[in-house]
């Protein structure tokens, strides 16, 4: 049974609760793992990052951050988790490349949930290889948020979800650890306070969120490398426009959809045929429902000849207009 959070609990709302919060973990994760060693799966997400920081604070190098690059990341995020938390905050990192291991998985396989089971099982594959190699690690670290607790009961409860949004799974009978879960009352809201307080940077804090399987459902169909490659590229891009035109904090989320299909263009008088780039930027309060952000047309203009001049492959940029419902905010 889920332990649920009491009604007598405040919000956290500013920096002095978030530090009242953090002081209180600081103690009660001590006291659980005492000179024990505790192991994280380090996305760079907020939830893991703000786990790995509250951490490194209470137990230093006690905590083992594994972080498993499935070759599925937007681009510089790996080396940006790697700048962040090895050079800057001195923890102990594992950093491990698994993109060939995830993409000769994948090829040939088009159907979107037959892809998302096989990065969550490949990504617990990975981590529990990594995690043998270890020697007294006792404890998991998991960034499980109170909205994670509520899904879950509901599940219990037998309600369907549309699509299989949970990539962490179980892992392996050989590997029993005791949970360290210190976010796990808290709301999305209150883990960015707690993330400020704890000295990591706004934008990481409030950075959009990113789907565990990343550009593996933005790379429709059956993934290849070469379109990977131009869909991470151009999705660089239109970030790149959308901060620079102060848009980045204000759209909930924001990205580059490439699909498996291919249109005639011109380059240079000669014929040039590629895949269109998919602008999706939505609003969104919770992510059952979204709408569409009206991007200025000169901002639009912009990435579409950015993306067309710079990146190889594509050849013409749409901008999405659907909702949701009736089109989720992925469109696997
Ligand atoms: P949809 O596409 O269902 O997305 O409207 C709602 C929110 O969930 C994210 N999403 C996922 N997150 N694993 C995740 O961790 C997934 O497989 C997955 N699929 C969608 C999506 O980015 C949006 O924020």
């Amino acid at each position: 049974m889920s332990e649920l959070r009491p009604e007598s609990m405040a919000r956290i709302t500013t920096p002095e609760l978030a530090n009242a919060f953090i002081e209180a973990q600081i103690r009660e994760v001590r006291a659980q793992v005492g000179d024990r060693k505790v192991l994280l799966a380090l996305s760079g997400g907020v939830d893991s990052s703000v786990v790995a920081a509250l951490l490194i604070k209470a137990i230093g190098r006690q905590l083992v951050c594994v972080h498993v690059n499935h070759g599925l990341m937007r681009k510089d995020e790996s080396e940006g988790v790697i700048r962040l938390f090895q050079d800057g905050l001195d923890a102990n990192l594992i950093y491990v490349d698994a993109t060939d291991r995830f993409l000769d998985l994948l090829a040939g396989v088009a159907d979107p949930e037959k892809k998302r089971k096989i990065i969550g099982a490949e990504f617990i594959n990975v981590f529990a290889d990594e995690a043998r190699k270890l020697e007294d690690v006792d404890f998991l670290a998991q960034g499980t948020i109170y909205p994670d607790i509520l899904e879950s009961i509901k599940q219990a409860e037998g309600k369907k979800a549309v699509k299989s949004h949970h990539n962490v799974g179980g892992l392996p009978e050989d590997l029993k650890f005791e949970l360290v879960e210190p976010l796990k009352l808290l709301y999305k809201d209150e883990v960015r306070v707690v993330g400020e307080a704890l000295g990591l940077p706004h934008a990481m804090v409030y950075r959009q969120p990113f789907p565990g399987p990343g550009l593996g459902v933005r790379c429709l169909g059956a993934i290849t490398r070469d379109r990977l490659h131009a869909l991470r590229e151009a999705d660089a891009i239109l970030r790149e426009e959308f901060d620079n035109a102060g848009l980045a904090g204000k759209v909930w989320q924001y990205f580059v959809v490439v699909p498996d299909i291919k249109s005639v263009g011109v380059k240079d008088d000669s014929r040039y045929e590629g895949w269109p780039a998919i602008i999706r930027a939505v609003n969104t309060r919770d992510a059952m429902t979204a709408s569409i952000e009206e991007i200025p047309y000169a901002v639009l203009h912009k990435i579409c000849a950015r993306i067309t001049a710079e990146v190889d492959g594509i050849n013409r940029v749409l901008y999405d207009l659907t909702p949701k419902p009736i089109g989720t905010i992925e469109w696997e």
